[in-house]
């Protein structure tokens, strides 16, 4: 039997601008020992991670979802006219999909979706489900880190347009330089006359964003502290969990809030062969979640070689809807 997942290079390794190839274990250390200790967001997405982000989306502080997905109600009639029909939809990082099928459903004839995703268990759930919900479109998923150099697989259909869907504000976990060259990498993987539909959060309220990252429940400090289960599980390391907290930090002169896990004491952890020192409140930073202004956006999606056609926000003007063709 063929297997579902497309193949795609490189899987275990990322590429890290002027550096060489680092396996994840050595791309944890190296993050663990820098100045400012980090774990990158990636991480977060193991089996039960992907589960508990499924459960922010659904927390009265986490408003990003919710209001995106009204958005999406209410534009993506004139959305889907602007896109035309028999085109490719593809999607980094596609989690849970819901997005995706009203994306699908608003398409005219949609003729391929290739979701790429670092979560295993959520491509196979979501692709099995889409084949038979759409049966006429080609799903080809891709079990891959997006940030790393990706082609598109083969397709037996001729699509009218390729375009990226890149909703839920996760632009916001790049660094703002990664995010134009991620922004202009996606131009290149749909190419001529392709278009990018992208959702991204503009809020600067701080109350509001340190709710939205430090929820009541403790949904989002269980999403934290569960990347340190995963490391400990997958890369042989042992950190203590009771030993870290969870806190969001609203920066405003970056634009970001930052997800910390605090050192409770002083501790020592080992990930493989290497052993890192923490001291008593010391940060590992394990996510930077850029709210870019709207203006600050629409100069990033210029620099990256778009050229936007409309831009939906929601009344309170948090989220935005993007739609930009390239430009070239
Ligand atoms: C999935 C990256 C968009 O940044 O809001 C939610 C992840 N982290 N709560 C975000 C997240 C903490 C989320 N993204």
């Amino acid at each position: 039997m063929p297997s579902v997942f497309a193949e795609a290079r490189p899987v275990e390794f990322i590429q890290r601008p002027g550096g060489q190839q680092l396996s994840p274990r050595d791309e944890l250390a190296r993050g663990l020992l820098q100045p400012q200790p980090s774990i990158a967001p990636k991480f977060l997405y193991d089996a039960l991670g992907s589960r508990l982000f499924e459960a922010i989306t659904e927390l009265d502080e986490y408003y990003p979802t919710r209001t995106e997905l009204a958005l999406l109600e209410a534009h993506l009639p004139a959305l889907a006219a602007a896109i035309g029909a028999e085109a490719r939809v593809v999607e980094p990082g596609s989690g849970a999909g819901v997005k995706t099928r009203m994306l699908l459903t608003a398409l005219e004839r949609p003729v391929g979706y290739v979701p790429i995703d670092i979560s295993h268990e959520q491509l196979e759930l979501n692709a099995r489900a889409l084949r038979e919900e759409f049966p006429g479109l080609e799903v080809q998923p891709i079990c891959a880190d997006y940030t790393s150099r990706l082609e598109l697989p083969h397709s037996t259909r001729t699509a009218a347009r390729t375009v990226a869907f890149f909703p839920g504000s996760t632009i916001g976990n790049f660094e703002p330089d990664e995010a134009r060259a991620f922004l202009a990498r996606l131009g290149r993987l749909v190419g001529d006359g392709g278009m990018l539909l992208l959702g991204a959060d503009a809020n600067n309220d701080r109350a509001s964003l340190e709710r939205a990252y430090d929820d009541g429940l403790g949904v989002t400090a269980a999403f934290d502290k569960n990347v340190l289960a995963h490391v400990n599980h997958t890369h042989d390391a042992t950190f203590d969990l009771d030993a870290f907290t969870h806190r969001a930090v609203w920066d405003a002169s970056h634009h970001r809030v930052e997800m910390h896990l605090v050192s409770m004491r002083a501790q020592r952890v080992r990930i493989g062969a290497t052993v890192v020192g923490f001291e008593r409140g010391e940060v590992i930073v394990t996510e930077h979640c850029y709210k870019h202004p709207r203006e600050a956006m629409a100069a990033m999606l210029t620099a990256a070689g778009w050229r936007t056609l409309r831009v939906d926000a929601d009344p309170r003007g948090r989220m935005h809807l993007w739609l930009a063709t390239r430009s070239a």
